[in-house]
């Protein structure tokens, strides 16, 4: 029923006004320019938490629009270095070029992390993806590029043994849930299994001495993260909590007075229109999500500012 609805939801937005979308967007994306994000990093650093800009790009169909999305995390870059910002960078390798050269994309991304002072992080994408994204990612650090990063995606059921996989690399991770829908041969499709692959796959990664940013909004899942944490005696600094902009604002201040690192994504560029409507045609569970939040922040005592 909830799928039904959150299909129709999708199904509307289209027909929506373009101005209403860009209102309802406006809290999940900092703007369409770099001094947008800027502003919104500088608030968050304010907070007391830490950011990972992305730059959102249309998917690529030419090696010159991939080069483009080098030279905007160029611009991201000198921005963190010049304002000063306590950011480090989110990249999707399929806006770097995966799909159309695997070379090709390598030389970009360690374009990235040649002029990035700051942690680049690779997010990843759908099923397609995966076994190229990891290659990439050991390929980088064979080549002796340290200040960079990998996701795994809970959902996924071949996660736990890519963690295992990559251990002799101590590689720093974002575990989250997968926001991608996949096929059951592929991906967990219970919400309390992927709960439990969470916890499984950070229990290992904390075992095996990686960094952690614990990506999720999910209650449940970051008191299990707090609880590992402490049973694996790290300290504050030594992992890390991640969540969404303008999601569960409230959770990430709560976990920041508690003395905990908390680091923002924030996305922004020109093609947030396209990119939202993209984003929520590919999970619907998304629109709901939304369409939860915004109603709850219209009717006072539900769910708002969560
Ligand atoms: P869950 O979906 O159960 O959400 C818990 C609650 O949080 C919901 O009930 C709702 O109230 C709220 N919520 C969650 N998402 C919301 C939203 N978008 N808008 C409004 N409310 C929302 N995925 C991926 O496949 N590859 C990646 O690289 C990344 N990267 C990434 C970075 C960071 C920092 C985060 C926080 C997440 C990702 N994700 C991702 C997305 C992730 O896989 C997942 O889809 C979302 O975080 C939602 O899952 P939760 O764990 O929050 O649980």
């Amino acid at each position: 029923m909830t799928n039904l609805l959150d299909r129709t939801l999708v199904r509307l937005l289209p027909a929506v006004p373009k101005p209403l979308v860009k209102l309802i967007a406006d809290r999940y994306v900092a703007g369409a320019h770099l001094a947008d994000a800027c502003r919104v990093v500088q608030r968050l650093n304010a907070e007391g938490k830490l950011a990972t800009v992305d730059v959102l790009g249309e998917e690529i169909t030419s090696r010159e629009e991939a080069l483009a999305i080098v030279d905007a995390y160029d611009e991201v870059s000198e921005a963190i270095g010049h304002e000063h910002l306590g950011s480090n960078l989110s990249v999707k390798l399929t806006a770097l070029g995966l799909k159309l050269d695997y070379a090709f994309c390598l030389e970009n991304t360690e374009a990235v992390l040649d002029r990035a002072g700051a942690f680049v992080r690779i997010d990843m994408e759908d099923s397609t993806c995966t076994e190229d994204t990891l290659r990439l990612y050991r390929d980088l650090r064979g080549r002796g590029r340290d200040g960079v990063g990998i996701v795994f995606q809970a959902y996924l059921r071949r996660t736990l043994s890519d963690v295992r996989a990559l251990a002799d690399l101590t590689p720093n991770v974002r575990i989250c849930k997968g926001i991608y829908v996949e096929p059951p041969d592929v991906a967990l499709q219970g919400f309390d299994e992927v709960r439990e692959n969470f916890v499984a796959a950070l229990d290992l990664l904390l075992e095996q001495g990686s960094y952690v940013g614990i990506a999720t909004h999910d209650e449940w899942l970051i008191d299990q993260g707090l609880g590992l944490v402490e049973r694996h005696g790290l300290s504050p600094g030594e992992y890390e909590f991640q969540m969404l902009l303008g999601v569960r604002t409230k959770l990430a201040n709560e976990l920041v007075r508690a003395g905990h690192r908390v680091r923002i994504y924030v996305p922004y560029g020109e093609h947030w229109y396209a990119y939202s409507l993209r984003r929520l045609q590919e999970n619907p569970k998304l629109a709901g999500y939304i369409a939860a939040d915004t109603i709850g922040r219209l009717v006072p005592g539900r769910n708002g500012g969560a």
